[in-house]
């Protein structure tokens, strides 16, 4: 029988186990998961949504305070501003702590998410991208939007041409609205990570997400390219829950693939204790797709996630991810409209809400989590390593999923 082990991703001069851990915001895919990825050959993916935040946490840095500060009196949010120096400060640290401890043959990519629009989509983005090239990044992920632009932000620096760069789409018609964009700057991504309707986060797709299959996807993408004589790795997202699964878009020319949500109940994920059984103990029922995201985007969730009862005032001075130019943002709007104290009906605070992971964002398969651990002797479920995770994808045959010792 098939297995994992038996493909390998070629990327330059790299040989990778074809299995990469697919970015998770905020801080979710830590990069102690990353790391672990990459010291065992594969790809991991730190983060950078809310990257002010995430190295206040990190390395004691102040620079939420320092924003609140500077808008603390001012009511007009659309002078609110994100301090380019602070935010590329915020992005470089986190960019080099992960580069400078990373050992073994595997690369750590940097997810970025275009819909992170700061008050300032452009500026901010390129900012976010620049300080991680000079950080050392291997790799950009680029995600959360068609990223026309993202590119041209970028084509003048030195790592270029160099740096592996990869966009996430959920259609062949996503893909070639970006590839006219990257002949504009004559540069072909590596790579592009096909997310299909199970996946966690956010989702490509419209409200009818279920009439798609992420194997024609792929099918018609892969064809695609074989037409066109694009050299760039095909890498399936969403739903790949077993190294089986994996194999499977190996076999039909697949480079590697993308998972995430088996990765939440490991210890290295960055995901509270009590929300990684929240996870494990997660029914079929529970895992529900809404519009509560005010990206615009459908998100898959547990319908047990705290921010589903949100009343929340905006938290825009301190963090603001979600503003667009004019100080405007959908939860926002929807705040404004309804009675204080009621819940705001439909919508979540995005920026709130996951600074306090009470979004238990997930793909379809979480309710099977429980089904690769044990029971623990508190009445919950044994925790995984992230090394565990990874070698089961690794060397799991026939849809056999290897339980912790
Ligand atoms: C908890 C969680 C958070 C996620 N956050 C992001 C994110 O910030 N940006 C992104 O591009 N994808 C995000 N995703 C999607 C994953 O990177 C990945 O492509 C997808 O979930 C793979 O499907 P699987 O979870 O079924 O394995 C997230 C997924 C999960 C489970």
């Amino acid at each position: 029988m098939d297995c994992l082990d038996n493909y390998r991703w070629k990327l330059g001069n790299h040989e990778l186990v074809p299995l990469v851990i697919g970015g998770m915001g905020v801080d979710i895919s830590t990069m102690e998961l990353a790391l672990e990825a990459a010291r065992l050959g594969g790809v991991g993916h730190i983060s950078d949504a809310m990257a002010c935040l995430v190295s206040d946490r990190r390395f004691g840095t102040r620079y939420s305070l320092s924003k609140f500060k500077r808008y603390r009196q001012e009511s007009d949010r659309s002078r609110y501003r994100f301090d380019p120096g602070e935010l590329r400060e915020a992005q470089l640290r986190h960019v080099r702590a992960a580069i400078d401890r990373k050992v073994g043959p595997g690369l750590i990519f940097l997810n970025v998410m275009e819909k992170l629009s700061m008050l300032d989509a452009v500026e901010t983005l390129k900012v976010r991208l620049t300080a991680a090239l000079d950080g050392g990044i291997d790799g950009l992920t680029l995600s959360a939007g068609l990223h026309h632009k993202s590119l041209k932000l970028i084509e003048d620096h030195p790592r270029f041409r160099q740096v592996k760069l990869g966009i996430i789409v959920s259609s062949l018609r996503a893909l070639e609205i970006f590839l006219r964009a990257a002949q504009r700057s004559q540069r072909l991504p590596d790579y592009v990570v096909v997310e299909g309707p199970l996946a966690g986060g956010h989702l490509g797709f419209g409200e009818d997400w279920a009439q798609y299959r992420l194997e024609s996807i792929v099918d018609e993408i892969l064809a695609y390219l074989r037409e066109h004589e694009l050299p760039i790795a095909v890498i399936p997202a969403g739903g790949i829950f077993t190294g089986t699964d994996a194999t499977r878009f190996l076999q039909t020319g697949a480079a590697a693939v993308q998972v995430a949500t088996r990765f939440t109940v490991t210890r290295e994920c960055g995901l509270p204790a009590a929300v990684k059984q929240a996870y494990f103990r997660a029914s079929e029922e529970e895992v529900v797709v809404n519009s509560a995201s005010p990206t615009g985007y459908l998100m898959r969730m547990l319908s047990t996630s705290p921010c589903l009862d949100s009343k929340v005032e905006p938290k825009c001075r301190l963090h603001g991810y979600m503003l667009d130019r004019s100080g405007d943002c959908a939860y926002v709007r929807a705040w404004e409209a309804t009675p204080k104290g009621q819940s705001v009906p439909g919508k979540m605070c995005l920026c709130h809400h996951f600074s306090r992971h009470q979004c238990y964002t997930c793909g379809h398969f979480a309710y099977r989590l429980k089904d690769t651990t044990r029971p623990d002797d508190q009445g919950g479920y044994q925790l995984l390593s992230a090394e565990h995770v990874f070698l089961d994808y690794q060397h799991s045959r026939e849809h056999r999923i290897c339980l912790p010792p």
